[in-house]
């Protein structure tokens, strides 16, 4: 049998990409990053005390963000990917603009939305979108207002879904009951247009909603998920960027990290990563 991955140790300094979500949806991105560039190091770290992050204030999500970001770089990652839909719409621009310079000048953080944002016109037809997010997501208008900055033809229906991730944090998201919550808010997508023939998954949660969420939608609708177009984006990052791609370390060592207990964390994150995997616990100071 294979080892949890996360066990394993490497020598040498390491300068590994940090990977933060608020939970476990970080992993559906961090499974298609390591696909795509094995060769790195990984710290994958999970404010599973804290989470969801989704319905919290701008402020609160900021301060959380802030603190794993600086944590991250605290263990060496010169880049951070928030893996996270809300953190990136509600703390990355302040982190980018107002703390990196402060902080750290020669760190980068990088979000989803605009790598999501940037491909989205490749798959519709009709040019009417849907997005699917928690409600901090969709209240910061960040889908919109970046859709149209690449594709302004495109219509961008906006559904948030709020229990969602509360029933996939749990392990529902496989049962009878969730079906009753998806099709709530899949039929208040498709209330607000009937041409929508793209579906943005804009929390890395949903993709394990996606069976259900499919059956719902018309034959020869797109359901995107955003694991791999991070990951892509990413790939084409590093080649542009070669005074950060060559700082990383590489070792192909991953581990993880929660604030909330490592055994619980181990149990659960197998279904996203589709690995087992060990994690430690981190101490975050709880902000009031
Ligand atoms: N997975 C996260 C996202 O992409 C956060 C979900 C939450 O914490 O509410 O938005």
């Amino acid at each position: 049998m294979q080892n949890p991955i996360g066990t394993e140790q490497t020598a040498g300094a390491r300068q590994p990409i940090g990977v933060f979500d608020s939970g476990y949806g970080g992993l559906t991105v961090l499974k298609e990053l390591v696909a795509h560039l094995p060769q790195y190091d990984y710290i994958y770290l999970g404010d599973n005390a804290r989470a969801p992050y989704g319905n919290r204030s701008f402020e609160t999500v900021y301060q959380y963000t802030l603190q794993a970001v600086e944590w991250l770089f605290d263990q060496g990652c010169p880049l951070v990917i928030l893996a996270c839909n809300t953190a990136s719409a509600k703390a990355l621009r302040t982190i980018q603009q107002n703390d990196l310079p402060r902080i750290a000048p020669d760190h980068r953080v990088l979000g989803v939305i605009r790598p999501t944002t940037e491909v989205v016109g490749n798959f519709t037809k009709t040019g009417k979108v849907g997005v699917l997010a928690t409600r901090g997501t969709v209240l910061s208008g960040s889908y919109p207002i970046e859709i149209e900055k690449f594709y302004p033809e495109i219509a961008v229906f906006q559904q948030a879904a709020p229990l969602w991730v509360p029933l996939i944090e749990n392990n529902e998201h496989d049962k009878a009951g969730a079906d009753y919550f998806v099709k709530e808010y899949m039929d208040q997508l498709k209330q607000q247009s009937q041409e929508i023939d793209t579906v943005l998954l804009a929390c890395t949660h949903y993709p394990l909603l996606k069976d259900k969420i499919a059956r719902h939608l018309p034959a020869g609708s797109v359901l995107i998920s955003q694991g791999e177009i991070v990951a892509n984006s990413l790939v084409d990052y590093l080649k542009r960027h070669p005074e950060m791609e060559t700082r990383l370390s590489r070792g192909g060592d991953l581990r993880f990290y929660t604030t909330d207990s490592p055994e619980d964390f181990d149990n659960h994150a197998s279904i996203f990563y589709g690995r087992d995997l060990h994690s430690e616990h981190v101490n975050f100071q709880i902000f009031p």
